[in-house]
């Protein structure tokens, strides 16, 4: 085949087209990207975090007591958000408490972890609680003491253990150095070293393998943890803010819980720190596929009483992002917390997945209006409802075209096949409507892998974004991260334990596109000496410019079995001697194929190969 571009066609794209979208699915959050250590710190765990199974979580799960007993009780706690604590007594000796992590604790020689917890002695007296890191067999990995003054407020204390060695799968106790009953809440161990060693951070090598992707944008909470299964259930910003203690733990809709320990303000730091646009997702009034709270199968939303409020909470988030640290209440509030400057905010979704019906429209078109009449200068990001293979989003583009919402946030899982036979599914959209957001998509095959075949389909998607990145504003692949043991939702794009993380082949595509990032789409004439249309269907090829790093990248996909011989002709542009070439290649069921990149030398007259199944990624500085 020979691809030839056609300069004088271009045509600028997005800037933003490849983000990321993090959901707290899979353990993504707590016991994942959130550093903590402590698994159910804050003693909140309830049986009804897990409807579906394992009858024995609750206020103890990941707790016993090593010595002497353990109750929870709720009598004056720490803050009513916070209600549960635990009291460790024992009357012949120390009493001990142990915290078994999240299938572990993983630490390492020579790092400092904080200790902390919320600690009172109903005795009043003054007391001394010892912190200890053991292995399996006993051996103490690092130890730490608090004085405990006397009094039966609760106090914060706070100490560091030095680990002594590396382990995996670490028990944190607790000694109470003294017969008796402490009370204890909001116990935490966690690692100095964090991404960007932020306090109450993330843990450094996940985050970095997301910001290695550089994303263009990241959006969070979700996905379905955004609007919940129920309106109770239904993410509210304003209670993952603020100190730990008064931040309010929540059920996770994927059956666990959530401490909300990674809320808010640390998603709009990660993105700072990642460079990325932050892009808040918030329920549009009605949990997930309106649902009702006793899922018994009616609609529901916030009933409309409550929606003035609702809505003010959607104003308050970009009063808190964007607003002035001096003078107004949640710029106030935002600096308070440690960043006086704007966050910068720019896009905020509204909706996700959810039926479009009259219960949703009337509450979207009060928050969007809301929204518009405020902050005019905010892109709202709409949701075009569920994905139903072989029909348009009528309902969902209905209302986008009648209120004119900037973008619309569609999501597709869908097999290899699908991405193949419909290339030209974006060519056929409205340039002059509203925007499209890719919120969620990946390529799903029997058994759900992350192989070469899958990311292989996701690239050629890809290939078709940047044609239509004139309406295709931003993409991301879902779900993120997930944590093996603990995955509800296959295929995902970082998997991970307690000391490692697995990229698979469809991070290594997102990771390639998103580090050659194009503004301007370059079309070209694909001329293939066959005659075979099937044959063509599996040869996907792209052509972007970076005007600012003033580089051309040319993107192919060759999905077929064999390998397959391209002539790049380049005449048009000149000094393209110095060529990065990168190229992700295997057998289509490997899930540990990894790209390999060269430096290399195009020759004007010797095509280039395209092995089978493979990606080929060429960067030219022009
Ligand atoms: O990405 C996993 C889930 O898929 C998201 O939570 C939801 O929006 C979609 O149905």
């Amino acid at each position: 085949i020979t691809l030839t571009p056609i300069r004088a066609k271009s045509k600028k794209i997005s800037d933003l087209l490849v983000g990321a979208f993090f959901e707290d699915i899979n353990y993504a959050a707590d016991g994942g990207l959130y550093a903590e250590l402590v698994q159910n710190r804050d003693f909140e765990y309830h049986p009804a975090d897990k409807k579906y199974r394992d009858k024995n979580w609750n206020h103890q799960t990941a707790w016993r007591p090593g010595l002497g007993t353990l109750a929870i009780d709720s009598v004056s706690p720490v803050h009513p958000n916070n209600p549960h604590y635990a009291v460790l007594s024992y009357d012949l000796g120390k009493p001990v408490l142990v915290n078994e992590g999240f299938g572990g604790i993983a630490v390492k020689a020579g790092e400092k972890y904080d200790c902390s917890a919320f600690v009172r002695i109903p005795s009043a007296k003054a007391g001394q609680l010892t912190w200890r890191l053991s292995d399996k067999n006993g051996n103490i990995l690092g130890t730490a003491s608090m004085k405990i003054p006397a009094g039966t407020n609760w106090k914060k204390l706070s100490a560091v253990i030095t680990a002594n060695a590396t382990v995996a799968d670490a028990s944190l106790e607790l000694i109470f150095e003294q017969q008796g009953s402490i009370h204890l809440d909001m116990v935490s161990l966690f690692p100095q070293k964090t991404f960007k060693n932020r306090k109450n951070g993330l843990r450094a090598d996940l985050a970095q393998a997301l910001a290695d992707m550089k994303p263009k944008f990241l959006r969070f909470p979700g996905g379905c943890v955004a609007h919940g299964d129920g309106i109770a259930n239904i993410y509210r910003w304003k209670t993952t803010i603020g100190p730990l203690e008064a931040r309010k733990p929540m059920r996770n809709m994927w059956n666990y819980h959530q401490t909300t320990g990674l809320g808010y303000y640390e998603y709009f730091q990660f993105c700072e720190d990642m460079g990325a646009e932050p892009l808040p997702v918030l329920a549009a009034g009605v949990p997930c596929q309106n649902s009702s709270d006793g899922g018994a199968g009616q609609q529901c939303g916030i009933p409309m009483a409550d929606m003035d409020e609702y809505v003010q909470d959607i104003l308050d988030l970009i009063e808190w992002a964007n607003g002035d640290a001096k003078t107004t209440h949640w710029g106030r509030l935002r600096a308070a917390s440690g960043h006086p400057k704007s966050f910068n905010l720019k896009y905020i979704g509204i909706g996700n997945e959810d039926l479009i019906t009259d219960i949703f429209e009337e509450r979207f078109t009060m928050i969007f209006n809301a929204i518009k009449k405020k902050y005019p200068e905010i892109k709202v990001v709409g949701t075009s409802g569920p994905f139903y293979e072989g029909t348009d989003y009528v309902e969902g583009w209905g209302i986008a075209r009648k209120l004119g919402v900037d973008m619309i946030d569609e999501h597709y899982y869908v097999p290899p096949g699908w991405f193949i036979h419909n290339q030209d599914y974006y060519d056929k959209y409205d340039r002059n409507g509203s925007k499209v957001y890719l919120g969620e998509y990946a390529s799903h095959l029997p058994g759900r892998p992350n192989n070469l075949e899958t990311a292989l389909s996701e690239a050629l998607h890809l290939n078709n974004l940047e044609r239509n990145g004139d309406v295709v504003a931003m993409s991301s692949y879902a779900p993120l991260f997930a944590k093996e043991g603990f995955t509800q939702w296959n295929p995902d794009l970082i998997y991970f334990t307690n000391t490692e993380v697995k990229l698979t082949p469809g991070y290594y595509v997102q990771h390639l596109y998103g580090n050659t990032p194009g503004d301007e789409y370059i079309p070209a004439d694909l001329q293939y000496s066959g005659n075979d249309a099937g044959v063509i269907k599996r040869i996907s090829t792209s052509i972007v410019k970076n005007t600012k790093t003033n580089e051309l990248i040319i993107r192919a996909v060759n999905l077929l079995p064999v390998t397959t011989h391209i002539r790049l002709n380049l005449d048009d542009f000149s000094g393209n001697s110095k060529v990065q070439k990168t190229i992700l290649t295997g057998n289509p069921a490997d899930r540990k194929a990894k790209p390999l990149t060269s430096e290399i030398q195009l020759q004007a007259n010797t095509p280039e190969i395209l092995p089978p199944y493979s990606l080929t990624v060429w960067r030219i500085r022009l």
